[in-house]
């Protein structure tokens, strides 16, 4: 089996907000996607950014969004990120009750679609709807902060959905996004995850490319058996 590159994605959440356009511009030639994390204060207690900034910021960059909304309601709001030029846009499994007929409409509004699943919420329900999607998110932590500890047991859903993903021959993504730092990045990617979201890890960095530079390495070499 061809393993493609892995995606390295630094989450912005964890950038200046003061100073957004000049943090995206930091990581701008280092990274692959870039992560823009929606909460809405109801589906999650935290509440960050929408749809505003994410058109604002789309005329900033190249990069493509990888953006991700943990919000309730994500078939009214989701399709409007989609037109707003995201190249990828993940919904929650737990907020959505037709998460094929979302994935679809997103698909026409011509962005990529992405299932989250949370911490809590068991992968296996979820596998038989993967055909309809091009990113599968397992969140490493309990979506909603940026900066918790990484939760290694999660990995097991990575593992299932990999093995689900590669026996299927789907042509989907599986992306982490929790914690995710040079100390767990290694295992993430030998448990089967191709994708890899990073707050703290690149902009609690000196130099946030060379941390994204450095990520995408350790992952590199762990999916390729160390
Ligand atoms: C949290 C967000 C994450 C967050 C990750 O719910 O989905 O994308 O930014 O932050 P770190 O990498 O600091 O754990
Ligand atoms: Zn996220």
């Amino acid at each position: 089996m061809t393993v493609p590159p892995p995606i390295v994605a630094p989450s912005i959440l964890a950038a200046d907000f003061a100073r957004l356009a000049d943090e995206v511009r930091a990581v701008e030639h280092a990274a692959d996607w870039l992560h823009v994390d929606v909460m809405d204060n109801h589906f999650v207690p935290n509440l960050t950014i929408g749809l505003p900034v994410v058109q604002s910021l789309r005329a900033a960059t190249e990069l493509p969004f990888d953006v991700h909304l943990m919000i309730e309601d994500p078939r009214r709001w989701a399709p409007g990120y989609a037109d707003a030029g995201a190249y990828n846009v993940t919904f929650h499994a737990e907020a959505c009750d037709d998460p094929v007929a979302l994935a679809k409409d997103l698909r026409s509004a011509g962005a990529k679609a992405g299932l989250a699943i949370d911490r809590d919420t068991p992968i296996e329900p979820y596998l038989e709807l993967l055909p309809s999607f091009d990113t599968l998110l397992i969140m490493t932590i309990k979506a909603g902060f940026g900066g918790q500890r990484f939760i290694p047991q999660l990995l097991d859903k990575v593992r299932t959905a990999r093995r689900h993903v590669d026996s299927g021959h789907l042509e989907l993504r599986i992306e982490v996004d929790g914690g995710i730092a040079a100390d767990t990045i290694e295992q993430a990617a030998a448990a089967g995850a191709d994708a890899f979201v990073a707050g703290t890890a690149v902009y609690g960095a000196d130099d946030p490319a060379e941390a994204v530079r450095r990520l995408r390495g350790l992952a590199e070499r762990a999916a390729h058996g160390g």
